[in-house]
């Protein structure tokens, strides 16, 4: 079966389409390298021994992605990890993210809209739920009012893709609310790219373990929580590739409860910013320098989340330990500097 995957050079779409080649699926990727380069599809290959199809397109072109899908009229499922993802850069350019996380959003359901039948799985996160009341969150925690225009474009895109669903009764979709993912392959052949600064944690500190960075900061540590700062839940990359593969065969399998369905995608175990350096400093054998400053504004305390549901109607569920993600991230890290 072949298995049309947006955003596949990217972070989590080039795990994503490991685990899809390593359990028999054909790939096709479309990405505009905008955040990737062409030189995963050699990461990917040194792993599976395929080279997936690749054709750079820019989604946001609509009659490009028409001409797509006229041309590929074979596709059994869409996963659609194409968006921008900075949070900070939203606020400064919220009618980018719009753009790019709405628009090529739409033009793929308006293609999936027309077939037979049609299976998408969306790359949500757990921001749509804020700062929750409730730890672990579960599905049913309410969406809060999204703190940036990139939290927005998630909440947004379920409802599209929620709506859409409840019209075209042969389209069926899930959700997937991703934690924090974070490490890289084990091969080291394929792992995070940030360009630039990076505004997640773990590359953050891979890059100071490094040496590409001085020093690393953390954001407060009179939280009221355990060790005083933030919890997030820290989900390693390729037990999150794996879950698309299980939510992509339900869909395929017709074992769906519901055309629409919402999964959270975590381990279930809160980690502190204190514990994700102190996994750093074990795995890598060496002290991190980091320092305490003040509380950045708009950072949830805690988020980590309650897996019953993907464990139970997946029966999906995170095998690694925050240290071999960890380990994985550094093995990376060191590889691509070395
Ligand atoms: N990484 C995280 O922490 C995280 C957490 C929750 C949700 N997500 C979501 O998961 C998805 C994948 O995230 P990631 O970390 O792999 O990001 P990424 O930036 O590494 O991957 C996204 C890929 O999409 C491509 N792309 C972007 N806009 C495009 C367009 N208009 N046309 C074609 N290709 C385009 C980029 O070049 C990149 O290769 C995103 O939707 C992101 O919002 C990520």
């Amino acid at each position: 079966m072949k298995i049309l995957v947006t955003g596949g050079l990217g972070f989590i779409g080039s795990h994503t389409v490991v685990e899809l080649q390593q359990a028999g699926f054909e790939v096709v990727i479309i990405d505009n390298c905008s955040n990737s380069s062409e030189n995963v599809l050699e990461g990917i290959k040194a792993i599976t021994g395929q080279t997936p199809e690749f054709v750079k397109m820019d989604l946001r072109d609509k009659n490009a992605v028409e001409e797509f899908f006229s041309a590929h009229r074979d596709i059994s499922g869409v996963i659609h990890f194409a968006a921008s993802k900075a949070v900070g850069e939203s606020v400064e350019k919220p009618l980018l993210y719009y753009e790019n996380n709405l628009n090529t959003l739409v033009y793929i359901l308006q293609q999936l809209s027309g077939l037979k039948s049609a299976n998408f799985i969306f790359s949500s996160s757990c921001t749509v739920y804020g700062q929750a009341d409730q730890m672990p969150i579960t599905e049913d925690a309410p969406v809060k009012p999204a703190e940036s225009p990139y939290g927005n474009t998630k909440q947004i895109g379920e409802e599209i893709i929620r709506d859409s669903c409840r019209v075209y009764s042969q389209l069926k979709a899930i959700s997937l609310r991703y934690f924090n993912p974070i490490g890289a392959h084990p091969s080291a052949e394929i792992g995070e790219l940030p360009i630039g600064v990076p505004q997640n944690l773990v590359p953050f500190i891979t890059q100071t373990g490094v040496g590409l960075r001085d020093k690393l900061s953390v954001f407060g540590d009179d939280y009221p929580t355990e060790d005083g700062t933030c919890i997030r839940d820290y989900i390693h990359v390729v037990d999150l590739a794996k879950a698309h593969v299980v939510a992509l065969q339900r869909l395929l399998e017709a074992k769906n409860d519901s055309n629409y369905e919402v999964f959270n995608i975590g381990t279930g175990t809160g980690s502190s910013v204190l514990e994700v350096i102190n996994s750093f400093e074990r795995v890598a054998g060496k002290e991190l320098n980091y320092k305490v400053v003040d509380r950045r504004p708009g950072d949830v305390i805690k988020a980590y989340a309650d897996t019953a549901k993907a464990n139970k109607v997946l029966g999906w569920k995170a095998n690694s330990t925050l240290d071999d993600a960890m380990a994985s991230a550094w093995k990376w890290e060191q590889k691509i500097r070395g």
